[in-house]
């Protein structure tokens, strides 16, 4: 009899952790972030809240938020040696492998690297929340040879990275839809990247270590890459009989739909696709774009009558950046800027309690053979 318990492709249903982080509670309809419901917190507190609310536990008070934003507005100011790294990088080189560059190089000014404590841990976490989106919005520009925007002291965190991306001082209604994706994409559970986050932290590797290989994770169209193909589709449909045509010549090639189905919710809607929608509609209400609304929500309609599947976030926050001017390419880089508040808080529970992950293997290769 074999000493290996049963062997679950893609590790399907396995408890790989014990978390206080958060839970998708499929049945209930919730994701859990620290007791709260995560499309509540979206709806009601910012992005900085519920980062700071991930990373201590409890909702930041007043003053509490006033400290993240004055910390959080001087990692936003990039040092100049990445900055004059920037215009190194190879044009043909892509915005998620840059960003990988980007925060693998954030490790050279950490003078606590090598401190595993929950202080310096959240303090580095807070660290890449900043620098995240100067990078995300400083290696785009420098490609597109435009000048990298240096954030407003007089704008919100949410506001000036999507100033940084776009080079325009977004609207309030703008900047508001901005911050509640970012709330939306901030942490979910134990996805790829997060279990990637938690695996290499589990080395008692640093933060900056399990942050880079949770980029490359992100990076797959599995995963994080899913929203900018999400937008590429739309385009190329153009009409609602164009994404027709195109849904029913790729379900026929047996293709897969970018921004449908989710490994946990199967057959329901990501609660956060539902929100990430009415701030779809209103927002082309304003920008008078209600032709993308039709288009996604005709293509809904169809993935759930042929495929029996529902949209997940990316499906409707691609349409969301695009109305928001944000350059495609930088789609799946802001949902790591996002999503780097929930690793953060993982990474930090992981040292706290740390166990090395290592699992073992089922075997199907020969034996016995000799050289
Ligand atoms: N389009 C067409 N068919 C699909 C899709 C899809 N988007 N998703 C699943 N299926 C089908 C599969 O072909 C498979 O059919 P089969 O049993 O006839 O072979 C069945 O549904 C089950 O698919 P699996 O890949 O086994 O399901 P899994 O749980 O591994 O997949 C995943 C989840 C990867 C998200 C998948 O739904 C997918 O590829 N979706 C598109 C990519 C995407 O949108 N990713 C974003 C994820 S959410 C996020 O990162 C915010």
């Amino acid at each position: 009899m074999s000493t290996i318990p049963d062997y679950k492709p893609g590790l399907e249903g396995v408890i790989a952790s014990e978390t206080k982080v958060s839970l998708l509670d499929v049945e209930q309809e919730e994701i859990v972030i620290r007791g709260y419901n995560l499309i509540e917190l979206a709806e009601k507190v910012s992005y900085l809240e519920v980062a700071g609310l991930l990373l201590n536990g409890e909702l930041p008070g007043r003053q509490q938020q006033q400290e993240m934003q004055q910390e959080i507005s001087h990692y936003l100011e990039l040092p100049d040696y990445l900055t004059s790294v920037f215009p190194l990088f190879p044009s043909s080189m892509g915005m998620m492998d840059r960003l990988r560059t980007g925060v693998s190089m954030l490790a050279g000014e950490a003078f606590d690297l090598d401190d595993r404590s929950k202080t310096a841990n959240k303090r580095k976490t807070m660290h890449l929340l900043g620098a995240l989106p100067s990078i995300v919005a400083g290696s785009y520009r420098s490609r597109a040879k435009q000048e990298i925007l240096r954030p407003l002291s007089r704008l919100s965190f949410s506001a000036n990275f999507l100033y940084m991306m776009t080079g325009s001082e977004p609207s309030q209604r703008e900047a508001d839809t901005f911050d509640q994706s970012l709330s939306l994409y901030s942490e979910h559970e134990l996805p790829n990247s997060t279990f990637a986050a938690r695996v290499i932290a589990s080395t008692n590797s640093d933060i900056y270590g399990a942050m880079t290989g949770a980029v490359a994770s992100l990076k797959g169209p599995l995963h994080g890459g899913a929203n900018e193909e999400v937008m590429k589709m739309l385009l190329q449909a153009q009409t609602p009989e164009g994404l027709k045509e195109l849904l029913d010549a790729r379900l026929a090639a047996k293709e897969r739909i970018m921004g449908f189905g989710h490994r946990v919710y199967m057959k329901k809607m990501d609660p956060r696709a539902t929100l990430m929608k009415k701030s779809l509609y209103d927002l082309a209400q304003d920008k008078n774009r209600m032709d993308l609304y039709e288009i996604c929500d005709l293509g809904e309609t169809i993935m759930a009558q042929k495929k029996g599947l529902y949209p997940n976030l990316d499906y409707y926050a691609a349409p969301v950046y695009y109305l928001l001017g944000i350059p495609i390419e930088l789609y799946t880089p802001v949902f790591f800027a996002a999503r780097a508040a929930g690793i953060g808080a993982h990474i930090i529970e992981q040292q706290e309690n740390n166990r090395l992950f290592r699992p073992r293997v089922r075997y199907t290769g020969p034996r016995g053979l000799h050289p």
